[in-house]
């Protein structure tokens, strides 16, 4: 088993992990949900909570799931159950994976709708729609297309044949290219852009609002949505950062690599709400709008910017290429399993899983207009499996995956893994996942279910 991966190829340069890792973790989920999440949940509050969720539960959950991937060097099916045969763990973990493929396989459906989204921005921009448009009409133009489902339909469409044509490929092969030059494009883009921002818009309530907070302002629903943003935005719980650990050089640090990741994702969310929050504020958007404060207020500040339209479609352009980058490591588990246990060609698994993606995400974007009145436990369609893959699942299936890493696997397997240059950092590591992520997810987790 150990080197059976070799199949699919070892990244031929340590950095190409850490760049897959930070094309999964970087997405919609920091561009399009953060600003919108910090909105909805108090500013501050959930900001600070959401920093300490990804230093106490994140990054030690996040180095947990990499260093069990690379450990055996299989698919996230296969590991497990190679831990099985080996009498290390029972029958019953050999469960975890599949609900972590199912859980990317969930949110991917969504996920999709929304990259639709950016895709007819896009197109808007690259028409000039936005050239002096106000924040009505922008408001106005985001509401037609959630309104109209075969458009929307068209966007989704695209965007899952884009994602089964890439993860139909070998993902050690271009997606780590792709992301070497997306990632600093981006971020230098988003780093313009705050500047801009901070001029136009509204610079000083953005950081009071950012940077400040009451204690009371910490309720147990900012906590929840807090950590439930934090596994979505770090993709963990759904197998994609331990299918790709798989392939990661033994000579690698899993810490310092996974430190690089939480680094990037951090930074790029928190540039995300300096572009998107003072620009808010200052047309009077209420914050706590939700979903569609990304798409409404930037296309007002593209449209006035000098160049601004042509900015707006590169903006749009590389936001779609972050969905994609993101997008394809929630396929990836089932994709390489099926290739590997069964041999199916990684293009048909990926057109199989895709045909399902597609048929989840067209029922979910009909949720938002035709079929409003069905409703979830009180949500609507989009809003549940959101909600229940954020909130349930990602914890639970982390949780459950720390459990194994921290209880099960034999210590010294671990250390072996993790070795650093100093011993004190894994004792560090190994007592902060046992001793305050697990206890902190349980909490999460049943919260989640009372919750929801
Ligand atoms: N981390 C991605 C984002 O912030 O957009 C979302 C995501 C990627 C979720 C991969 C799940 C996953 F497996």
């Amino acid at each position: 088993m150990p080197e059976s991966r070799c199949m699919q190829g070892i990244w031929s340069s340590p950095w190409l992990f850490i760049l897959a890792a930070s094309g999964s973790a970087v997405g919609l989920g920091n561009i399009w949900k953060f600003p919108y999440m910090v909105g909805e949940n108090g500013g501050g509050a959930f900001l600070f909570v959401y920093l300490l969720c990804l230093l106490l539960v994140g990054l030690p959950v996040l180095i947990a799931e990499v260093a069990l991937g690379r450990s055996v060097r299989s698919n996230p099916i296969d590991t497990i159950n190679d831990l099985h045969e080996r009498h290390i763990v029972t029958k019953g973990w050999v469960f975890v994976p599949y609900l972590a493929g199912l859980a990317g396989f969930l949110i991917l459906s969504f996920y999709s709708v929304i990259a639709g989204w950016a895709l007819a921005f896009f197109e808007r921009s690259l028409k000039g729609v936005f050239k002096g448009v106000t924040k009505d009409e922008t408001q106005g133009i985001f509401s037609t297309l959630v309104g109209t489902p075969t458009e929307m339909l068209a966007w989704h469409s695209v965007f899952v044949l884009l994602v089964i044509l890439c993860v139909g490929q070998s993902v050690t092969r271009g997606l780590a290219m792709l992301v070497k030059i997306l990632l600093p494009v981006l971020i230098v883009m988003l780093f313009g852009l705050s500047i801009y921002s901070s001029i136009v818009g509204d610079f000083d309530k953005t950081v009071s609002f950012l940077f400040s907070w009451n204690w009371n302002q910490i309720t147990p629903d900012v906590v929840l949505a807090a950590v439930g943003h934090a596994f979505f935005s770090l993709s963990i719980g759904m197998g994609g950062m331990f299918a790709y650990a798989a392939y990661m050089s033994k000579h690698m640090s899993i810490a310092r690599a996974c430190t690089i990741v939480v680094g990037v994702d951090t930074l790029v969310a928190i540039l995300a709400g300096l572009v998107v929050l003072p620009l808010v504020f200052s047309l009077n958007i209420d914050v706590d709008t939700g979903p569609s404060l990304t798409f409404v207020s930037l296309p007002v500040a593209f449209g006035r910017l000098p160049g601004g339209l042509f900015v707006g479609a590169i903006f749009f352009l590389l936001l779609i290429l972050a969905a994609l980058t993101s997008a394809i490591s929630m396929l990836e588990l089932f994709v390489s399993w099926l290739h590997e246990r069964f041999y199916v060609s990684r293009l048909k698994a990926a057109f199989g899983l895709g045909v399902g993606v597609w048929l989840l995400g067209f029922i979910s974007l009909l949720s938002l207009n035709e079929w409003k009145d069905i409703h979830i436990f009180g949500f609507i369609i989009f809003d549940f499996l959101d909600k229940f893959t954020s909130l349930i699942l990602l914890p639970m299936i982390a949780l459950l995956l720390s459990v194994l890493v921290a209880l099960r696997i034999p210590r010294n397997m671990l250390e072996n893994e993790l070795i650093t240059r100093n011993p004190k950092h894994f004792k560090w590591w190994y007592n902060v996942l046992k001793f305050c992520s697990i206890p902190i997810m349980v909490v999460i987790t049943v919260g989640g279910w009372i919750g929801v």
